[in-house]
């Protein structure tokens, strides 16, 4: 049977299906407290791997899903990132359906790169190909570096649509969520993010 993932190259990165080899760096990433800092949890070995199997069987069910992403350069594995249902327990109205979510978690050694924002711009790119209407993005309030992602990728924010997550009990940190959305049509800002530049030296 073909595989269902719909890989994609960028300049530094491969956005493909996730592999065996793929689940014990997973699991790692998934268990260290600075990347799960903005989740309820680190994830145990197990959930790890039934993580993977979700994955597999989004992709299968839905035309999209999350990528392993790996590096050119390395050829290393540092994470996932792609679209997702919209869970249902999540209190997002879309404004348009069909809606997905677009999400991103790599491994912190890898962070400060663009390599979310890069990949991420191929996940806008699918949706548009794939004709959904929207795209959401959702976070905790406290996670200021997948915000800027968003940002970078020219979502939009209406405090309005900020949330409590259901799973989050009240009074945690984590219990507030940030919306941002994007729509796959001109005028709602682009898919490929403005070049990048360093900043001059202080
Ligand atoms: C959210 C997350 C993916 C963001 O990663 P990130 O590396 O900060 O984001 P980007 O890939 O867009 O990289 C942007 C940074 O790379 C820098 N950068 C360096 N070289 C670059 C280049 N060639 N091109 C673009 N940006 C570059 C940018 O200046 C920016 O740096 P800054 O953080 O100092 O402003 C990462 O923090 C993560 O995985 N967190 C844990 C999981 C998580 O919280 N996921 C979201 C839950 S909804």
């Amino acid at each position: 049977m073909t595989s269902p993932v719909v890989e994609r190259r960028t300049p530094r990165l491969l956005l493909r299906g996730f592999v065996h080899d793929d689940r014990s760096a997973f699991a790692a990433m998934n268990a260290d407290p600075a990347v799960m800092e903005h989740y309820p949890a680190p994830l145990s070995r197990d959930q790890s791997d039934a993580f993977v199997d979700r994955v597999r069987a989004t992709w299968a069910e839905h035309g999209y899903g999350l990528w392993a992403v790996e590096r050119h350069d390395t050829a290393t594995f540092i994470g996932y990132v792609g679209l997702w249902p919209v869970p249902a327990d999540v209190p997002v109205r879309a404004r348009r359906d069909p809606c997905a979510e677009v999400g991103w978690r790599l491994a912190a050694a890898h962070w400060g790169n663009g390599f979310a924002t890069e990949a991420a711009a191929q996940a806008l790119q699918l949706a548009r190909t794939l004709g959904l209407s929207e795209v959401v993005s959702f976070t905790a309030a406290t996670n200021d570096r997948s915000q800027a992602v968003m940002r970078r990728l020219g979502m939009t924010h209406d405090p309005r649509d900020d949330f409590d997550h259901p799973a989050i009990p009240p009074g945690h940190v984590l219990r507030r969520h940030v919306l941002y959305r994007w729509m796959p049509q001109p005028g709602s800002g682009p898919a490929t993010p403005a070049p990048w530049t360093p900043a001059p030296p202080a």
